[in-house]
């Protein structure tokens, strides 16, 4: 296995997903840990990320006792710097900023290039990468050479292969240095020697030995909402034990057309995993009634939620543990929040939020796992694709899509118009990409606006409900580009919500960008 230590940067997440697509297992941790935790993880190798502060004059330092362990260790960026910093080099701001794609001529003799050139021009090898810092390495460490440069960055990668030491300026982790994923192939692979062992058989046999070994005889309750991840959690744990486990489906009447019906259909009927199906849909329109600021209705969603799985779960008294479908990026970024460095989201509901009086043990088998390797899993387990690569979905749900009060009314209209908009991008393919219009987006909905407005229908004058459709294309939801839709796609769902739901007049298509806008109306 393989550590990754976070110095802070943004795309740190993506190295992890890199050395796992190597089928190397690896974890993500804080670049102060301390050199025992190093010595008691015993790494193949170790990756220093990148990071915002500069190397000079910052206190985010990690030991350099690591450099003493014998491992292999390659330096991204940031961590190119602090390596050379730690090891006796000279790190100086540079006189700009350097962002953005660089052709570096690279050594093709040194083994992190290793049969890699995007084009070679005359006798150079050369690559495409991706740059983005302000300080560069100005003088190496004793024992390092230089494997790459460019005029700007004349140090923009070096290596001391005797200790095995690399360290490149660019960031090989994202995909616009187009040889990145190959680079960190040969630092896992070849330099530090990991087996690629990290693969979907290999975890589900490793994963259900280990819920049986946790568990033991206990019986485990498992709130379900129908999203990838509590739905691949039940699937694995009723892989691993079986009727111990039992669901606990709420459904709270904000769910999307026939939701209710598909959870229980794929895993009461199709997995046979024990499944109580609650239907509090009038409980939760009744706490909504009335209240229209959306942070608010949140909040009683999320409480009412509470209520509900705790009242059920009452009547499993001999459940010992609660099972939840956390995953890695939920880890690191709650590890991120005690060092202060994570980022704030709207408030947000699922069943992580129970309370500490329910007494139960916590049982979260997909913790180690990115949420590719969740929907991988997912169809390993035999799950429907369509299921495990469905966009996500709020934990409020429809509450957050209806502008204002939730009335049950809108509900109902707003769910028959979604499912029409979801239909239709399935359906439309993308003849440049071969995909199809609900693939080639991140996430897809349909928004109620509460408002009327005039429409004509046959003879008659119409005054009814105007909805949105929002789609967006994005890679983390943290910024999002609208789509661009297809006219004839946008004009085909506009005619049929308006033919096929009574109460809807006119169709509007938002074209904001998240910023300014968030992807949600709400
Ligand atoms: P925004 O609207 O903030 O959304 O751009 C970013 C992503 O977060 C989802 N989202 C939520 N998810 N509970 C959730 O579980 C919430 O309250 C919530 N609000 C927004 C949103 O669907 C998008 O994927």
């Amino acid at each position: 296995k393989i550590l990754i230590l976070d110095f802070g940067s943004q795309v740190t997440q993506l190295i992890a997903r890199r050395v796992r697509e190597a089928h190397v297992y690896c974890e993500l941790h804080s670049f102060d840990v301390s050199i025992d935790f190093i010595k008691e993880f015993n790494p193949k190798g170790i990756i220093l990320s990148g990071g915002p502060n500069s190397v000079y004059e910052s206190d985010y330092q990690a030991d350099p006792a690591l450099f003493e362990l014998g491992i292999p260790v390659m330096g991204i960026c940031y961590g190119m710097q602090w390596m050379a910093q730690s090891l006796g080099g000279k790190v100086e701001a540079g006189t700009v900023r350097e962002f953005g794609f660089a052709e570096i001529e690279v050594n093709p003799a040194n083994p992190l290039f290793k049969d890699l050139s995007d084009r070679v021009h005359g006798d150079k090898t050369c690559l495409e990468v991706w740059m983005s810092h302000g300080d560069k390495v100005t003088a190496m460490p004793a024992g390092f050479e230089v494997i790459a440069s460019n005029a700007s960055c004349p140090i923009a990668a070096m290596a001391d292969t005797t200790r095995n030491f690399y360290a490149v300026q660019y960031h090989p982790e994202v995909t616009h240095t187009l040889k990145g994923r190959e680079m960190i192939n040969h630092f896992v692979l070849d330099i530090c020697a990991s087996e690629p062992s990290w693969t979907m058989p290999n975890y589900i046999d490793q994963a259900v030995a280990k819920i049986r070994e946790q568990v033991g005889t206990d019986e485990v309750i498992l709130g379900l909402s129908g999203g990838v991840d509590s739905s691949v959690a039940a699937a694995l744990i009723h892989r691993a034990i079986g009727d111990q486990l039992t669901c606990v489906f709420v459904d709270n009447g904000l769910l999307r057309l026939n939701e209710g019906k598909q959870v229980m259909e794929t895993f009461a009927e199709h997995l046979g995993v024990r499944v109580i199906h609650v239907d509090a849909t009038a409980q939760f329109m009744g706490h909504l009634a009335g209240v229209s600021d959306p942070e608010a209705k949140r909040k009683i969603i999320g409480r009412e939620f509470v209520e509900v799985f705790q009242a059920e779960s009452a009547k499993l008294p001999s459940a010992k543990w609660l099972a939840q479908g956390t995953i890695y990026p939920d880890v690191i970024e709650s590890a991120g929040a005690k060092t202060g460095k994570a980022h704030a989201i709207k408030s947000h509901h699922n069943v992580g939020g129970l309370p500490e009086t329910m007494k139960l043990s916590l049982l979260e088998p997909l913790r180690e796992l990115f949420k590719d390797e969740v929907r991988e899993l997912g169809v390993a387990l035999g799950l429907a694709p369509e299921l495990v690569y469905r966009h996500p979905f709020p934990g409020p749900g429809l509450g957050v899509r209806i502008l204002g009060e939730v009335k049950q009314e809108y509900c109902e209209l707003l769910k028959r118009a979604d499912a029409i908009f979801i239909e239709e991008l399935r359906a439309a393919q993308d003849e440049k990409s071969g995909k199809n219009w609900y693939q080639l987006t991140s996430q897809a909905f349909v928004v109620f606006l509460p408002v009327k407005s005039v429409g004509v229908m046959g003879d008659g004058r119409t005054y009814d409900y105007v909805v949105a459709l929002r789609a967006v294309v994005t890679s983390d939801f943290m910024t999002a580009k609208w789509a661009e839709l297809p006219y004839d796609l946008l004009g085909k769902v506009s005619n049929r919500i308006i033919n096929e739901v009574r109460g809807i007049n006119r169709v509007v298509y938002d074209v904001s960008g998240k910023p300014p806008a968030t992807i949600e109306w709400e």
